[in-house]
């Protein structure tokens, strides 16, 4: 009897232990997303405490740039838990299953892990999906600036085919037109009934609520000397420095800048270059697709070969071919993998790239690009200060992520190239006649 109930106890212990772990692991993720079957979309992220907005009054919050980009008359508590709900709303999609969620979960930094993102169907798009994190600060939206504000980025992903596929966006707000509970909180949260208007602008707001500071690293901007280590101190004087990011990954180069680490700008650093035609592409481009045809520039850069040439399928503008624009490098560590293309597995082979000054053969690429001559002690310590950046609710996948791309590192470092890194700057071929 005694040994039964122990038995008992022991095989509940157990139980829970398995449920326990089960519940961290689905609390926030890292490394590899689930292998999906063919045709299918990926899982739908439940709603999370991570999903919440974050509150003003986290360390390092940039108070007077925020009430500059956030509209306090507009931005309601009722339209931000709408927009919130909508984010997490696969009938928005063509058939039910796709939601910004799926591509953007709370529970990875608002990625979803892969290079590039998955949407209807098991339809593979042609760009990593960026964090929606921060993303309020944002002159311009997408890796190649189509849109200005967070409002006319919404409606493209509902009606892209290779994301959540709806026919049109009146078409997706008719399937939550019915919802009683969507129809009071339209009607609390905008005074009218679902429209096609207010949807995108109450995720907007939702997204506006999602800035994300309170890193070690704010802590150690904030007067804590102590909260980072050497390494990644070392790393942020390389980064402003001998390593040349603050060329593109700040506001401006004279001075330093430790609040977004962007400058709001396209270039091209030669990511994918190599690997594509992209005088034939960019000759296709002009043949077949309407300049300035918002639609037809979104599903190009999402579903076609088109979506290389980056900025230029905007401006049309040779200089921009292949140019992107610079993401900002907060909670990058667990944000991966990285560029545009998510060619990239970690933040060490992104050091790599940049310290061998890539783009050989690409006659555009940024004059700011150079061999940077980095020791491995000195790549090192850019890579702690990047991790730094990772907020603090990301501090456990973070601190996981580091020990598995550190350990990834070890045994693969695919874009590492010694001679060039320590070799004189290569001489850029002309652009090619167009
Ligand atoms: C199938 C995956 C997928 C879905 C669904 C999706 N996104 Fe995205 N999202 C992406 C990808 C990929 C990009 C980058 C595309 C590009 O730059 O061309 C992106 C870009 C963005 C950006 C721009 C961020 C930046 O830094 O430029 C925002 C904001 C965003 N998405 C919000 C949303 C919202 C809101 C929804 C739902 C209405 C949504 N996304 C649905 C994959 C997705
Ligand atoms: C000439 C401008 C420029 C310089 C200099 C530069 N970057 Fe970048 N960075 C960019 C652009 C543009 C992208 C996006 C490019 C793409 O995806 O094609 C990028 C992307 C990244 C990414 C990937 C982020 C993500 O979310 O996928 C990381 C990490 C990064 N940069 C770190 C650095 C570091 C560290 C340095 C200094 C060693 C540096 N950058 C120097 C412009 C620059």
């Amino acid at each position: 009897m005694r040994a039964t109930s122990l038995a008992v106890l022991l095989l509940l212990s157990y139980i829970f232990a398995i449920v326990a772990a089960r519940a961290v692991e689905e609390d926030t993720a890292v490394g590899a997303p689930a292998a999906l079957a063919p045709g299918q979309a990926p899982p739908l992220p439940k709603p999370h405490p991570l999903a919440e907005p974050r509150p003003s009054n986290q360390v390092g919050f940039p108070k007077v740039l925020s009430q500059y980009v956030i509209s306090p008359t507009t931005l309601r508590p009722a339209r931000v838990a709408l927009g919130q709900k909508l984010f997490f709303e696969p009938r928005l999609s063509g058939d039910g299953t796709v939601a910004c969620a799926t591509c953007h979960d709370p529970a990875r930094a608002f990625t979803d892990g892969r290079p590039a993102s998955v949407g209807i169907q098991g339809r593979v798009g042609q760009r990593n999906a960026p964090t929606v994190l921060n993303a309020l600060y944002n002159k311009t939206q997408f890796w190649d600036g189509r849109v200005n504000t967070l409002e006319q980025q919404a409606v493209l992903p509902i009606t892209n085919p290779f994301e959540m596929g709806a026919a049109s966006v009146s078409d997706a707000v008719a399937r939550i037109a019915g919802d009683k509970d969507y129809q009071s909180q339209f009607m609390q949260a905008f005074g009218r009934a679902v429209n096609e208007q207010d949807m995108p602008s109450a995720i907007a707001q939702y997204e506006q609520t999602l800035a994300s500071f309170d890193s070690p690293f704010d802590h150690f901007i904030a007067g804590d000397a102590n909260v980072i280590s050497d390494q990644a101190k070392r790393g942020w004087e390389l980064f402003n420095a001998k390593a040349r990011c603050h060329l593109c990954h700040a506001l401006a180069d004279n001075q330093r800048d430790a609040t977004l680490f962007m400058d709001n700008d396209f270039h091209n650093i030669g990511i994918g270059i190599i690997r594509h035609n992209v005088v034939a592409l960019a000759q296709k481009a002009e043949r077949e697709l309407a300049r300035g045809h918002l639609a037809a520039i979104d599903t190009a850069a999402i579903t076609s070969d088109l979506s290389v040439l980056g900025r230029f399928l905007v401006t049309r503008e040779q200089k921009d071919i292949a140019s992107f624009k610079t993401p900002g490098l907060r909670n990058v560590l667990v944000t991966g993998p990285y560029f545009h293309d998510g060619s990239m597995q970690t933040l060490w082979d992104a050091m790599d790239h940049y310290n061998k000054g890539d783009g050989l053969n690409d006659p555009w690429l940024d004059k700011d690009m150079q061999p940077l001559a980095l020791t491995e002690p000195e790549i090192d310590d850019v890579v702690a200060f990047l991790a730094s950046l990772t907020s603090a609710q990301y501090k456990v996948i973070g601190d996981q992520e580091y020990a598995r791309q550190l350990a990834l590192s070890k045994v693969s470092r695919p874009q590492r190239d010694t001679a060039r890194a320590f070799g004189p700057k290569r001489k850029q071929p002309e652009p090619p006649p167009f």
